[in-house]
């Protein structure tokens, strides 16, 4: 019988179709799923999780592909879900502490900062005051500081607040701020796609909105080589996290010299499949199956004869 796989995504389109696709040419039956349509029920026997299209079985993997942004019980239930599947056995590619890591800015910050990855200057606090303080000592040894919703992404809802610290209504009461790093005119910086602990693909995102390189805000995408340093400290974040695939935000500090602006855990890859020749699908199912599945069987496996001894 052949394996059944969940996508989870909250939207149909190129990302998964390159995916599905990627899948049946391994032989993989591979079905959407939206977290936000699946459930917990204990009287659902025997797993006590309802995941539609699959009836009472669970699937034999989870591919995550897209969460749906919500109120936080709801984006607490859907993260709950991949935690459920994993108390189950399921493996879950990205799994949900991961994803959490990457998608709150301050932990990524505090866990590269941890495992000793360079990236800029970070401070994350409830207390105006005291970024208040960190924007008038920044300003005051001459350094800009850039301020980011905690939970953001592409490129959304960034400022440079020079001396005067925003109203923190605008950024759910935390305020996470990190050092500017001048990428000079016009800047850039480097999405790297690593896979399976491996750098596979890079591109320079050209230009965007002022300094802001995201492709969703315009940035212009161009092949990248991956040199050894910037495949180095995207492997190196990738793992501070826990991700399986991450696609890494890195920028040129001084000297050229790559530092790590954040780590996507959820990470799209439709600019950079325009500068690749590479198949990214491929190479994401290919990791999901070989690697992450197999070590599970082996895991599985493993605690089966356990039991018999
Ligand atoms: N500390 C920084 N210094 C210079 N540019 C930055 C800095 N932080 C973010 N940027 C720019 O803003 C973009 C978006 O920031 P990022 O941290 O990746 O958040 P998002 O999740 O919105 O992509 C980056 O790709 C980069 O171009
Ligand atoms: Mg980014």
């Amino acid at each position: 019988m052949s394996l059944r796989v969940a996508i989870m995504t909250d939207e149909t389109g190129w990302h998964t179709s390159r995916l599905k696709k990627a899948f049946r040419a391994r032989d993989v039956e591979a079905r959407c799923v939206d977290l936000a349509a699946c459930r917990i029920d204990t009287t659902w026997k025997p797993h006590g999780i309802a995941i539609p299209g699959f009836g009472h079985t669970l699937p034999d993997a989870v591919f995550v592909r897209g969460i749906a942004g919500g109120t936080f019980e709801q984006v607490t239930l859907r993260l709950g879900m991949l935690h459920a599947l994993r108390e189950c056995g399921v493996p879950v590619y990205n799994e949900a502490r991961a994803i959490e890591r990457s998608v709150d800015k301050s932990m990524t910050s505090f866990l590269l900062n941890r495992y000793g990855v360079p990236t800029p200057a970070t401070w994350a606090a409830e207390s105006p005051a005291h970024a208040q303080r960190v924007l008038m000592r920044e300003a005051a040894a001459g350094r800009e500081v850039v301020m980011k919703p905690l939970f953001g992404s592409q490129g959304k809802g960034l400022a440079k607040p020079g001396l005067t610290l925003p109203p923190l209504e605008a950024f759910s009461q935390v305020a996470y701020l990190q050092r500017y790093v001048d990428a000079g005119t016009p800047g850039f910086d480097w999405r790297v796609l690593v896979i399976g602990g491996r750098a596979v693909a890079a591109m320079k995102r050209v230009g965007g909105e002022d300094w802001i390189h995201n492709f969703a805000r315009g940035a212009k995408c161009e092949p990248a080589e991956i040199t050894p340093a910037l495949a180095e400290i995207a492997v190196r974040a990738t793992q501070a996290l826990g991700l399986d695939y991450a696609g890494v935000d890195l920028i040129p500090a001084e000297g050229g010299r790559p530092v790590v602006l954040e780590v996507n855990g959820v990470a799209a890859w439709r600019g950079l499949q325009s500068v690749t020749p590479l198949d990214i699908a491929a190479l994401l199912v290919d990791d999901f199956l070989d690697r992450k599945l197999r070590a599970s069987q082996g895991a599985l496996a493993l605690a089966s004869g356990d039991e018999r001894t």
